[in-house]
C-alpha cells in the first residue's frame, strides 16, 4: 500500500517525501512540475536511499490520474499541488478555481471511485484572512482576501460536505503558517521561479548576490519595531506534522484541522538580524511601503497539533535561517537543470528510481 502524493516535487512536498521514506511509507508521487524540478525528488531519493514511483501529469488530465488508482494500491493521499502566489491570483483568478478547486474535486472523486478515502490536504494561514487577535486557533473566524485564500477556503469546506455525505472519509486539513529552512544536507530546498515574492527567498538572493536589496514592506505597523510579524516554521518541522497527520487519518474518520506553526512571532527586522547572526552575510535594507492585504501580525496558537497529532515544531530561527542559507549558497541557481519534459504524459520515470537494496 502506497501513498500517494500530489505536488510531491515542490518545496513543502519534497520535505514530506523524505520524512515519510525516513518512517517507512512507500510513495507514489504525482507532479506536473509546474512550478518545481524532477531533480528536487531525484536529491530525495539520494538522501534516503529509497526509491519513488513517479508519474509526471497534470491532475486535470484525470483519465492518466485514474491510471495511477488503477494500477496502484493506494492507501492515503497528501494533496500539496496548487497554485500559490497571492498576487498572481488576483490577475490570473480562472486559473487559480481552474487549478486549486478542479483539480482536488478530480482527486476526490477518483479516491471516492477506488474507495480511497484518507486524506491530507494543505491549506494556509491565509483563511484567518486579517486576524483581530494572535495567537490564531483553529476556531478564529475564517475569511479569504484573494482569489488564492478563496480556493483554499473553498476547499476546505467542500471537504467537510465531502464527510457529510460519507462518513467513511478521514480528512485532515493543514494550515500552514510561514514554511522557511530547508534539509539540512543541503540539497534540497525553496526554489521560487523568478523573483521571490516571499521574505526567506528574498533575503537568500540578496545574501548570494543576485539582488541588491531587501525591500521591506512599512515599518509602521503596531508591533515591536513597526514591522511585520509572522509565525516562520522550518519546512523539516512542518514536513513531520504530515507524517504526523498522515498517522491519524489512517487511524479515523471525520474532518480534523491543525495549525502548523511554531507559536512564536518574528518581526522582519527580526529575520533579517537572525539570518545575518546565523550566517555571517549582511543584508542591505530599504524601508518600503506597505504591501496590501499584509496582516501586521500573524502567529499560530499550535497547541491542538501538539495535542492531537503529539507534533511540535523543534527547530529554531537560528535553524531555519542556516539551513535555507546552506540550500541557496551551495545552489546559487537552485535546480538549475532544464530536463526536456515535453507534454504531461503517464511516465513511471525508471530513470528516477534509486532501488532498494
Ligand atoms: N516581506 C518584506 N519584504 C519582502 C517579502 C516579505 O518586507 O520582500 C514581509 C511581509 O510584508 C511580511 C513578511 O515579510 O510582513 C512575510 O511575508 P511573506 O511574503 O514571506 O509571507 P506572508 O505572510 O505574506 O505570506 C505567507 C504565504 C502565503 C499565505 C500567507 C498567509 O506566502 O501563501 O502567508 O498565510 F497566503
Amino acid at each position: 500500500m502506497a501513498i500517494l502524493i500530489t505536488g510531491g516535487a515542490g518545496f513543502i512536498g519534497s520535505h514530506t517525501c523524505i520524512e515519510l521514506l525516513n518512517e517507512g511509507y512507500e510513495i507514489i508521487v504525482v507532479d506536473n512540475f509546474s512550478n518545481s524540478k524532477p531533480e528536487s525528488l531525484k536529491r530525495v531519493c539520494e538522501i534516503t536511499g529509497k526509491s519513488i514511483m513517479i508519474y509526471y501529469l497534470d491532475l486535470l488530465d484525470s483519465e492518466s490520474l485514474e491510471k495511477v488508482f488503477l494500477v496502484n494500491q493506494i492507501e492515503a493521499v497528501i494533496h500539496f499541488a496548487g497554485l500559490k502566489a497571492v498576487g498572481e491570483s488576483v490577475k490570473e483568478s480562472l486559473k487559480y478555481y481552474k487549478n486549486n478547486i478542479t483539480t482536488t474535486i478530480i482527486i476526490c472523486d477518483l479516491m471516492q471511485k477506488y474507495s480511497v478515502k484518507k486524506l491530507v490536504f494543505s491549506s494556509s494561514a491565509t483563511v484567518y484572512g486579517l486576524p483581530d487577535t494572535v495567537p490564531i486557533s483553529e476556531e478564529f473566524p475564517l475569511k479569504a482576501l484573494n482569489p488564492y485564500g478563496r480556493t483554499k477556503l473553498m476547499v476546505e469546506e467542500f471537504l467537510q460536505d465531502i464527510f457529510i455525505s460519507d462518513n467513511e472519509w478521514s480528512i485532515t486539513i493543514l494550515r500552514y503558517f510561514n514554511p522557511i529552512g530547508a534539509h539540512e544536507s543541503g540539497l534540497i530546498g525553496e526554489d521560487p521561479s523568478g523573483t521571490p515574492n516571499n521574505l526567506m527567498p528574498y533575503i537568500t538572493k540578496v545574501a548570494v548576490g543576485q539582488l541588491k536589496v531587501l525591500n521591506i514592506f512599512g515599518n509602521g505597523y503596531s508591533t515591536k519595531d513597526g514591522t511585520g510579524v509572522r509565525d516562520y516554521i522550518h519546512v523539516v518541522d512542518l514536513a513531520n506534522g504530515h507524517v504526523a497527520a498522515l498517522d491519524k487519518t489512517l487511524k479515523s474518520t471525520g474532518v480534523n484541522i491543525y495549525n502548523l506553526g511554531t507559536g512564536i512571532g518574528y518581526s522582519v527586522l527580526e529575520v533579517v538580524s537572525a539570518f545575518e547572526s546565523a550566517t555571517g552575510v549582511k543584508i542591505p535594507i530599504n524601508i518600503t511601503h506597505p504591501r496590501p492585504g499584509d496582516a501586521a501580525i500573524c502567529y499560530a496558537d499550535p497547541m491542538k497539533a501538539e495535542k492531537e497529532l503529539n507534533w511540535i515544531a523543534k527547530k529554531s530561527i537560528h535553524d531555519m535561517c542556516a539551513d535555507s542559507w546552506r540550500w541557496q549558497s551551495r545552489n546559487p541557481n537552485g535546480y538549475k537543470i532544464n530536463e526536456e519534459l515535453e507534454n504531461p504524459r503517464l511516465i513511471q520515470s525508471e530513470d528516477f528510481l534509486i532501488p532498494n537494496n
